[in-house]
């Protein structure tokens, strides 16, 4: 039993609450104290806003800021966590959105670290674009006497690969910052070589402190003296992620486009009844997909394997046909894969290619290439199950925007999926996770999914204000959501949805429930644009040039614009529309007209989606 504290009188509780807490400390052991304190650590960080800057406690040393840009969420992930592990050092740490980060707050910074994905056609996420923008203008300050390292998030499929963070690394340096640590360029399966990042560039900073005392009371561990950490709550709830995912049931798959079409785009519906999982219109629904069997099949056969060769795959031992089904990605092509592979088969064509200064030529060949081209095309006698698997990435979990909202379809999630196939160096190629869905998840099975949140794609918090959606294709899926959810809530805002597709007859994707949100005056207005239904290719962008002038004024009257679908051709020329919009329709000057657009970005009152 512990000694009865004053806390009426020693601490900031109300007395009723302080008289409840020496109630309870008075029957306590000292080690149910000691969980508790943990307990109540890792509970007040959990319940800290997730857009909030988290401040640490003061332990002493240079503080060091955490700077992230993050578009899906995995530098956010990632700079949260290196923020927790600095804390955990006795290192103090402030953990900051890009979009949160003002440029004024820079001069004070000693310490920087900076966390960032790139997207777009090697651009900075939406929401790290200032930052990016104005470290690279004339007003960034000289930063001498600043320690600083990058850590960048990609994709090595991309031809810009890691660009933000190669950029922000050179420029900071540039204008005098002190690299402390060499840039961490990661790819898809970045988890090992980021953490291990963070370890270094942390234990960098630990040692230039010198010896300190963590003061957190969070640790990690079970040894003597370890205090345990709020995980371990008995009774905790079981987190669903990509790791731990939850089997959702499907309950309808059905193909949304009319016959005829050049399309298949699929509304599939999925019971998250019991997983405790809770989204908001604007998050995304992770999918962990397998590979087609026949896909497997073919690369078993190429390359003279034995399928129930035992090869290392998720932490274990597994028949290599099921390692190739569930672990890895075996069509997409990687540099990584083309050098590795090049070197087991002596292929001088591809160690050519995997040169540095030949990136443009290899970006060529990968194209519409995939895994069984290079291996029938180079064959290698005698590689064996496991160098294969050493050559190739982890399976990824691919994204799909939450088509429902929970308030209307409470522990469901509706998603719109275009099956990606086509054709390319004469074969039929196959989307790994659009197609598992289409073609291998019948009703009544379970897919393995979990909920990533986009802060950055949320619904206004007053419902009486306007909204404008602008959704091409499966873009089109989150409006569905919000809708549902301005429904649902009774909003009073008006809804504006602009929807662009190939035909009215058959790629008008959710048709009848558009027209009853119309009718039921949910949707005020509803804009359309068939790029081939004419001659002449009309898409979404033509559509907010021509309605400009009310664009204009819904935004003026404090509308939120939101745009959701292709990042590459949509979304970019969507942007330019809306320039040429503000210069007709505000009388502004180009670069009035794009700082308009930035304004209302920063404002969260221009939101992108785009994949
Ligand atoms: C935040 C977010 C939200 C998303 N929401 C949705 C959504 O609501 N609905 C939806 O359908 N998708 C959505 N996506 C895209 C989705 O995550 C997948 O990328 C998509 O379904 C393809 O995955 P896949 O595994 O089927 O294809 P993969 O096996 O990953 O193959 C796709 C690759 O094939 C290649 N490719 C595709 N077409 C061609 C072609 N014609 N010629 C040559 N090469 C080609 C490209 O390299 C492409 O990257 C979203 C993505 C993100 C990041
Ligand atoms: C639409 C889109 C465009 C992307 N463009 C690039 C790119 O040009 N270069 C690159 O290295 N990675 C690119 N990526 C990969 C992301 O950087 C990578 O998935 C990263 O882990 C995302 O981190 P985030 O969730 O913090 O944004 C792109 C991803 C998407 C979805």
């Amino acid at each position: 039993m512990l000694a009865k504290l004053d806390l009426a009188h020693t601490s900031p509780l109300t007395s009723e609450h302080a008289r409840q807490l020496d109630g309870l400390l008075e029957t306590l052991s000292p080690e149910e104290a000691i969980w508790i304190s943990g307990y109540l650590a890792g509970f007040v960080r959990r319940a800290q806003p997730a857009n909030a800057a988290s401040a640490a406690p003061a332990t002493g040393g240079t503080p060091i800021t955490i700077v992230y840009g993050s578009e899906t969420g995995h530098a956010a992930a990632l700079a949260e966590r290196a923020g927790e592990l600095a804390r955990q050092k006795g290192l103090t740490a402030t953990v900051v959105d890009t979009a949160d980060f003002r440029p004024q707050d820079l001069k004070g910074v000693k310490r920087l670290v900076v966390v960032t994905s790139t997207h777009g056609e090697g651009s900075p996420p939406d929401t790290a674009a200032d930052f990016y923008e104005f470290l690279h203008s004339r007003k960034a300050p000289r930063l001498e006497g600043v320690k600083f390292a990058v850590l960048g998030l990609g994709d090595s499929t991309y031809e810009h690969f890691c660009q933000t963070g190669k950029d922000i690394d050179k420029r900071l340096q540039e204008l005098g910052a002190e690299r402390i640590h060499a840039r961490a360029d990661c790819d898809v399966d970045y988890e090992d070589q980021a953490n291990e990042w963070i370890e270094a560039v942390l234990g960098f900073f630990s040692k230039e402190d010198g010896p300190s005392t963590p003061k957190l009371s969070v640790v990690q561990g079970t040894g003597a003296g370890a205090v345990p950490s709020a995980s371990p709550h008995p009774h905790a709830a079981v987190v669903h992620d990509a790791k731990n995912p939850f089997p959702a049931t499907v309950l309808e798959s059905i193909v949304l486009n009319g016959r005829g079409s050049d399309k298949e785009t699929r509304h599939i519906e999925l019971s998250l009844e019991g997983a405790g999982l809770t989204y908001e219109p604007g998050d995304s629904l992770g999918v962990i997909p397998q590979n087609d069997p026949d896909m497997v099949e073919a690369l078993i056969e190429a390359l003279k394997l034995d399928g129930e060769e035992p090869v290392p795959a998720g932490g274990a031992e597994i028949p290599l046909r099921e390692a190739l089904t569930r672990h890895y990605e075996i069509t997409a092509l990687t540099p990584r894969f083309l050098e590795l592979y090049g070197n087991a088969a002596q292929a001088g064509k591809l160690r050519a290619l995997t040169a540095a200064e030949n990136r443009s030529e290899l970006m060529a060949y990968m194209a519409g290439r995939q895994v069984i081209d290079v291996v029938t095309e180079f064959p290698v006698e005698g590689l064996g199950g496991k160098a294969l698997t050493e050559m190739l990435r982890r399976l990824q979990p691919r994204l799909y925007s939450l088509a429902s909202s929970p308030a209307a379809y409470p522990d469901e999630a509706h998603l719109t999926v275009s099956v990606v196939r086509y054709d390319s160096h004469g074969r039929h190629r196959k989307g790994v996770a659009s197609t598992y869905l289409a073609e291998r998840c019948d009703l009544d099975e379970t897919v393995p999914v979990y909920v990533e949140r986009n802060k950055n794609f949320r619904l206004p918090a007053d419902g009486s204000t306007p909204i404008i959606m602008v959704g091409a294709g499966t873009g089109v899926a989150p409006f569905r959501a919000f809708l549902q959810h301005r429904q649902e809530t009774g909003a009073a805002g008006r809804n504006w949805l602009i929807f662009g597709e190939r035909r009215f007859r058959t790629d008008f994707l959710y048709q009848l429930e558009w027209q009853r949100f119309l009718k039921d005056g949910v949707l005020s207005r509803m804009d359309v644009a068939f790029s081939r239904d004419q001659e002449k290719k009309v898409y979404v962008q033509h559509r907010v040039l021509e309605k400009g002038r009310d664009i204009y004024a819904w935004l003026e009257e404090g509308a939120h614009l939101y745009v959701c679908g292709d990042a590459n051709g949509m979304a970019p020329d969507l942007h330019a529309a809306l320039v040429d919009v503000f210069q007709r329709e505000g009388g502004m000057s180009r670069e009035q007209a794009e700082d308009h657009l930035k304004t209302l970005q920063r404002e969260k009152r221009y939101q992108r989606d785009v994949y």
